[in-house]
């Protein structure tokens, strides 16, 4: 009897963690190469407005650090570890190298599908391919759509190599549905189709289970691509790359404003916690600006690390806020993690923090609705 009571206690007398009635969705948004100087609410001329009021009515992340460079952005944010510890620390993943994250870390997706989440990814995976056991069906998402390497056109989905002793340009489709290689796609620009897919599985989601949903996007990252439509509105912009590149980061917002419709839209939104973050700074040769921050991606200087990010979600104590706290890349894993209810355990000695006392507690400076103006560009 006291052996049942106290197994009873110990089921029901124990505070219980916040997340305990039900787990929230988590939908984490990865822009590429978005930089410091290409938001509304950072003072630019790009016209962000959907990012700006999802930052408004959340926590802006204003000391919040990633890598300089996309793989080794990519591999800590799925694995929670540092890039030195994976063997990622000297560049991207080139087409034909063999290499992955290690199969031996335990990533995100596998520690939330533990928790009882479906998981789903759409867009740019850039963590090795070169055996199916790499791959992102493999590595704890149960449906993928997307491409595999580090660039390429966002209507044709081709990438294309220089082979430099044969002096040719190679160039091959990298575009999968789940393992299979997606042919029905040409001439469909990616962040539409991504956009589509994702508000398709939440359209489609059991809201009985949590969702996670990680949308990484192949926006802001060259080629610089995108339809007339979205340049019109910067004409006014004399430098031809910022032209397009301005173009393809208001379709970005677009595409964010689209997806947190769906969400509210399908009933997910009162239960979700959506994250924002970009992988690295802008690339200043390809129309990006990290204004007044000083470098661009692949340079250490702030401009190369430090990222773009919010959280936004109805279940933030404050909303409204700026956060001036140390916050990384790494530390989404053991923070989500947490909010999902369940355990690192699996995994090998973590670098990140659970963060999501210092972001939900945040009392910092009150976003003005008017945004910061730090100078012309
Ligand atoms: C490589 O190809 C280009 C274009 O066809 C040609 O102009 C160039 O001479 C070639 N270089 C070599 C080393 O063969
Ligand atoms: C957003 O939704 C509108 C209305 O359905 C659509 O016309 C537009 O193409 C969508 N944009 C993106 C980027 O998904
Ligand atoms: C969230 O929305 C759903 C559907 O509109 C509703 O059933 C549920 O009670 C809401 N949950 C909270 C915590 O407000
Ligand atoms: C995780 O590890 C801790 C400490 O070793 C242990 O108490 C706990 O039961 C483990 N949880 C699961 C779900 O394995």
């Amino acid at each position: 009897m006291e052996r049942f009571c106290a197994l009873w206690c110990l089921l029901w007398c124990l505070p219980r963690p916040a997340a305990a009635r039900s787990p929230p969705h988590l939908v984490l948004v990865l822009a590429d190469d978005l930089g410091w100087g290409d938001v509304g609410w950072h003072g630019s001329a790009i016209r962000t407005p959907r990012l700006d009021a999802l930052g408004a009515g959340g926590v802006r992340l204003e000391r919040y650090y990633t890598q300089p460079l996309c793989t080794p952005s990519r591999s800590q944010l799925l694995s929670g570890r540092y890039q030195i510890h994976t063997g990622l620390q000297h560049q991207i993943i080139w087409p034909c190298q063999p290499s992955c994250l290690p199969l031996d870390e335990k990533l995100l997706p596998e520690l939330l599908k533990d928790a009882g989440y479906v998981t789903h990814m759409v867009g740019k995976w850039h963590l090795g391919m070169y055996r199916k056991e790499c791959l992102p069906t493999r590595r704890g998402f149960d449906t993928y759509f997307g491409y595999l390497l580090g660039s390429e056109d966002y209507y044709s989905h081709d990438h294309c190599v220089f082979i430099k002793p044969k002096n040719v340009t190679r160039c091959a489709l990298d575009f999968r549905d789940g393992e299979e290689v997606a042919t029905g796609f040409k001439n469909m620009y990616s962040t539409n189709l991504f956009t589509e897919r994702a508000i398709d599985l939440i359209a489609n989601h059991n809201t009985e289970k949590p969702l996670f949903l990680y949308l990484a996007f192949q926006s802001v990252h060259e080629p610089l691509e995108v339809s007339e439509e979205y340049m019109k509105p910067y004409s006014s912009i004399k430098d031809e790359k910022r032209r397009h590149y301005a173009g393809m980061v208001s379709l970005l917002d677009e595409a964010v404003g689209n997806l947190t419709d769906a969400l509210k839209k399908y009933g997910l939104w009162n239960n979700t916690v959506l994250v924002f973050s970009t992988d690295n700074g802008g690339q200043t040769m390809a129309g990006g600006n990290n204004w007044p921050l000083r470098g661009r991606k692949w340079t250490l200087w702030e401009g190369g690390v430090r990222g773009v990010g919010f959280v936004a979600s109805p279940l933030l104590k404050q909303k409204g806020v700026e956060s001036h706290e140390l916050i990384h890349i790494s530390d989404w894993l053991p923070t989500l993690v947490h909010l999902a209810g369940g355990h690192t355990n699996g995994t090998k000695p973590l670098d990140g923090f659970d963060v999501w006392k210092t972001i939900r507690a945040s009392g910092g400076t009150k976003v003005s609705c008017r945004p910061l103006q730090i100078g012309k560009r």
